[in-house]
């Protein structure tokens, strides 16, 4: 603990000193327990790990100038954990269990919450699995909802800067009609492939297209996409993206400043008249896009020529961290502070 260099915390795992499990069972779930344990004990055929019923959140906690811990919108995650228990028929978390076990999580290891100024926050990991055996593919009668915690850098040391994406045409994230739109690990297993393949030519990212026609933007990986046209904030609508709690924040703060807020479908062809486009989520708040491949037609788009984020972009990216931290009023009803 005495060794952690903030200014130096990658987005990564670092042991904290306790984290929170309750179980649910013959149809109630039992009370929150603490433990030191960094382990699970899991039945061998329990459905999370062969049948991928699983879902989780991510979320973060700030530190503000006051010293005091801020917790951002953390029932707009509580609902879409609900949500995604739904997708993959899992015993739902309610609100109230949802809280409890992330204010435990985050009070009990209250010594990792980055200081203020640091950039750094503390990520909050909720996770839900079938954790009752079944061998035929059915849902489990057994579950169990953790929280743990772990302190983790800015995204971007040193100041905001552009990131290059692909397009990626060989592999669908999701299916129309499947479950892109639930925060479950099936997802992301899936995204794998193309993430990797981008990784390895040196893009940050993949950006993902609709699975049927390949002609409209999805998502960006971890994270939607938005453009920025004058006066206008783009965003994707469709049925297989997650529901972003950040783009949501940034289409309010956006239309709080006088910006007219598009969700729409997002063609390909409208690239080129974007002046601003971008990535956004809870790891990064905004990854400005500055390049973009698309290897099947061999297109290059470039944004952010000077080197530098979008003004527009910059702006929302401003607000939104002020308001997670506390430097600014929460005029949107955002912020729990824990006592
Ligand atoms: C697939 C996907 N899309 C978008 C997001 C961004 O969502 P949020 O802003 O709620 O973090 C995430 C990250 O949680 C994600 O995993």
């Amino acid at each position: 603990m005495e060794n952690i260099n903030w200014k130096d915390l990658s987005f990564g795992y670092i042991k904290t000193d306790y984290n929170v499990r309750t179980y649910y069972k013959d149809g109630k779930w039992s009370e929150p327990e603490v433990t030191d344990s960094e382990y699970l004990n899991i039945h061998i055929a329990a459905t999370a790990l062969h049948y991928g019923q699983e879902a989780f959140e991510g979320m973060k906690a700030y530190r503000g100038k006051d010293n005091k811990i801020r917790l951002f919108r953390w029932k707009e995650n509580a609902r879409r954990l609900i949500n995604s228990a739904r997708g993959v028929i899992m015993a739902e978390v309610p609100e109230e269990l949802f809280r409890d076990e992330i204010f435990k999580a985050v009070k009990l290891n209250e010594k990792y919450v980055p200081p203020y100024g640091s950039g750094a926050s503390l990520y909050i990991r909720p996770l839900l699995f079938g954790s009752g055996a079944e061998v035929g593919v059915s849902p489990a009668k057994e579950y169990t909802f953790m929280v743990f915690v772990t302190p983790v850098g800015p995204y971007f040391k040193g100041g905001v800067k552009p990131v290059s994406m692909m397009i990626c045409r060989d592999v669908d994230r999701a299916a129309p009609k499947g479950t892109g739109i639930f925060k479950v690990g099936g997802n992301y297993a899936a995204s794998l492939r193309a993430i990797v393949k981008a990784r390895d030519e040196n893009y940050a990212n993949v950006i993902f297209l609709d699975a049927k026609e390949k002609k409209y933007i999805d998502e960006c990986g971890p994270a939607n996409f938005f453009a920025i046209k004058g006066n206008t904030y783009i965003t994707p609508k469709s049925e297989t993206i997650l529901r972003s709690i950040t783009n949501k924040s940034l289409v309010e703060i956006a239309e709080n400043m006088g910006m007219k807020v598009e969700r729409r479908p997002v063609h390909l062809d409208e690239l080129p008249g974007f002046d601003e486009v971008g990535a956004c989520g809870t790891a990064a708040v905004i990854s400005p896009i500055g390049k973009i491949f698309d290897p099947g037609t061999n297109q290059v788009f470039e944004y952010c020529k000077d080197g530098n984020p979008g003004k527009v972009q910059m702006k929302l990216y401003n607000k939104l961290t002020a308001i997670q931290v506390g430097d600014e009023p929460d005029i949107f009803n955002w912020i729990t502070v824990l006592d």
